[in-house]
């Protein structure tokens, strides 16, 4: 007979309660944390499909910037190589870049050189919808800042936003080619402008601003491993450190979303 006093057996490992024992940092936005990688890019990819078609429904397109670095590859394999994710509507999709090396895309250090055999090569996304940053061309900000108006233009005023983006963040809280104290931060008009300065690691950058981020539709900031636990904890103590040292903190979404995506390593868990 079942005795109703029988404590629960404790040999068995919760599954439900795995998820629960990292808390999630306290940090600005949504916070979502996956103990296990892949989880965390299906759950980032799930979002990105639903998301996605609700933009061309809505729109007729979906504008979508992506940053290089090296966290955000295995999602990318993940998006363009797992069948669930079959159904992202590339047809109808822009691909924009945050932020650049200044270097031609044949160099290592470009991210567009990385990122098109992704998707350029890869993805179905019509040639016209492939906008890299020309980041070794005198101009290529108030150029690439013209493109962007123009694709843009095309939807009604205040419609006229990047629908997802996703961040990166360095050790030193840097987001995009946003570093720590350099001149970059403190744009408040233009939309894409080059960046140098003490604290750039080198090649100089051309990037997205605040503006442009922030006002996009869906911010989206990937941060995985032990590496950046450190920075994660510093972000999420009580008091907050400046945007000048902690550029990402300066990435404050009007009207859009913001979710952090973290593996269990980037939280300080096993
Ligand atoms: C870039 C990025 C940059 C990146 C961080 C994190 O082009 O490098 O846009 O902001 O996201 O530097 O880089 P990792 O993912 O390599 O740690």
């Amino acid at each position: 007979m079942h005795d109703e006093t029988t404590p629960p057996r404790t040999d068995e490992p919760d599954i439900y309660a795995l998820e629960d024992a990292i808390e999630p940092p306290d940090l600005p936005g949504e916070v979502v944390v996956r103990k296990i990688l892949d989880d965390l890019y299906h759950e980032m990819a799930a979002e990105l499909v639903v998301h996605a078609k609700n933009c061309v429904r809505m729109f007729g397109d979906f504008h979508i910037a992506l940053s290089g670095g090296s966290t955000p590859i295995p999602f990318y394999r993940t998006i363009m190589t797992d069948p669930a994710f079959r159904d992202l509507p590339w047809k109808f999709t822009h691909l924009w870049i945050v932020d650049e090396r200044r270097v031609p895309f044949d160099d290592e250090k470009s991210n567009w050189g990385q990122l098109r055999q992704y998707f350029a090569e890869h993805a179905d996304i019509p040639a016209d919808n492939l906008h890299p940053m020309r980041g070794d061309h005198p101009e290529a900000d108030v150029a690439y800042e013209r493109e962007l108006r123009e694709h843009l233009a095309w939807r009604e005023k205040g419609q006229d936003r990047l629908d997802f983006v996703l961040l990166g963040m360095g050790d030193d809280a840097h987001t995009a080619s946003l570093f720590p104290n350099s001149p970059a931060l403190r744009e408040r008009e233009r939309l894409i402008v080059m960046n140098d300065g003490e604290q750039v690691v080198p090649p100089p950058r051309i990037t997205m601003t605040y503006p442009l981020i922030n006002a996009s539709r869906y911010i989206a900031v990937l941060v995985t491993g032990a590496k950046k636990s450190a920075t994660l904890r510093t972000l999420a103590a009580e008091e907050k450190p400046p945007v000048q040292e902690a550029p990402i903190m300066g990435i404050e979404p009007v009207g859009g979303v913001m979710k952090w995506f973290l593996d269990g390593e980037a939280c300080g868990g096993a």
